[in-house]
């Protein structure tokens, strides 16, 4: 089965065309053809994504885009329907309404997190992404610019929330805090940079930062205090470069602690037995580690699944892995040409 998927949730414009299979309990995702753009530099003087801005571009975008797949055959269009920015999911929505219309084949509605979250449990084989043998509940640690949830599958590809954030994303706070530091949107990796830098050197901040809700008793986060102290800490402060690079170190440490702290919980109430982390921030280096480690030591048998660095941020192959793992497992619903964008769409159905 191929698939033609699109993703435009956020601020990268992206398309796919990917043939899936399935071999008993093997799925089999071969990328044929991806095609993304990143806005990241027009909207990096904001500190953030500036939604109508980013609607904009996708409208423009996407046409450009989609003339590399113009003489493709496909069985069906899908489109990240949410969760996102909605203006910016509705230009994928009409986008792939048009040509689902105009090629007769299905529509299928996508959500945002679930194409983070399988693309994360794939394996790369080659040029190739593979799921086998999940052994479930999978517990996945979804984390980017607008999430950071804990979500359980216990049955395949029906999910629970089991956490979340009650403010700001993760992501989001990497992005503000590298603001303030002065340095380039998207800030995660750009903090992450300069952490490391901290650290080989040995250069130290005497700036302690909260590890907000560490012994709430839940599996849920808040990141808004963080970014408050952060801002008071650094306020009419002239850090030097080493000071600055100890600061990023000291941040990092502190959401890399609320991350390991949250994930032993989580994997303790639920009885995982496959662990995934997923979304934008998953590919920080640090707390990859961090959470490796402790899963190594307190959890051997739990299966950690780390997704490949170039799938973690927002792209349309793993629109695709989401849409044709429902349509092989015979779980995907074709949607209507209604559809609707839902910028706030949950995970659990
Ligand atoms: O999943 P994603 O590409 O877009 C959303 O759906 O939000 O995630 C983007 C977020 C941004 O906040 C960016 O700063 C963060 O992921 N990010 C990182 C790293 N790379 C990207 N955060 C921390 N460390 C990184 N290396
Ligand atoms: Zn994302």
């Amino acid at each position: 089965m191929r698939i033609l998927a699109i993703e435009t949730s956020c601020d990268e414009t992206g398309i796919a065309l990917v043939e899936g299979t399935k071999e008993g309990r093997t799925l089999t995702f071969k990328t044929l053809k991806a095609a993304l753009l990143s806005q990241a530099m027009l909207h990096s003087p904001y500190g953030g994504v500036y939604p109508n801005l980013a609607k904009r571009e996708h409208e423009k975008n996407l046409p450009v885009l989609f003339e590399q797949f113009k003489d493709e055959q496909f069985d069906a269009v899908a489109v990240t329907h949410g969760p996102g920015l909605e203006p910016a999911l509705w230009t994928g929505v009409e986008f792939a309404k048009k040509i689902a219309q105009e090629r007769s084949v299905p529509l299928l509605a996508t959500n945002h997190m679930e194409g983070h979250l399988i693309s994360s449990l794939a394996r790369r084989e080659n040029n190739k992404f593979q799921i086998t043998n999940i052994k479930l509940p999978v517990l996945a640690l979804l984390i980017s610019g607008g999430h950071t949830e804990f979500v359980l599958m216990k049955e395949w590809l029906r999910y629970e929330v089991v956490g979340k954030t009650l403010d700001d994303a993760v992501g989001e706070a990497f992005d503000k805090v590298a603001r303030m530091l002065g340095l380039p949107y998207p800030g995660g990796p750009a903090i992450s940079k300069i952490a490391d830098t901290a650290r080989s050197k040995s250069q130290k901040t005497n700036i302690k930062l909260p590890r907000p809700m560490l012994n709430s008793g839940t599996c849920d986060f808040s990141f808004s205090g963080l970014k408050t102290a952060a801002l008071y800490a650094l306020r009419g402060k002239n850090l030097t470069e080493a000071e600055k690079n100890g600061f990023a170190a000291e941040f990092e440490d502190a959401i890399a602690d609320v991350m390991v702290s949250k994930t032993r919980k989580a994997l303790w109430d639920s009885g995982a037995k496959t662990f995934v982390i997923g979304g934008g921030v998953a590919a920080n280096r640090y707390i990859r580690e961090q959470i490796e480690k402790m899963i190594l030591d307190e959890f051997p048998d739990v299966e950690l699944r780390l997704p490949a660095l170039d799938i973690t941020g927002d792209n349309a192959i793993m629109i695709a892995q989401a849409a044709l793992a429902r349509a092989l497992s015979g779980k995907n619903d074709t949607a209507d040409l209604d559809l609707r964008a839902v910028g706030n769409l949950s995970i659990a159905s």
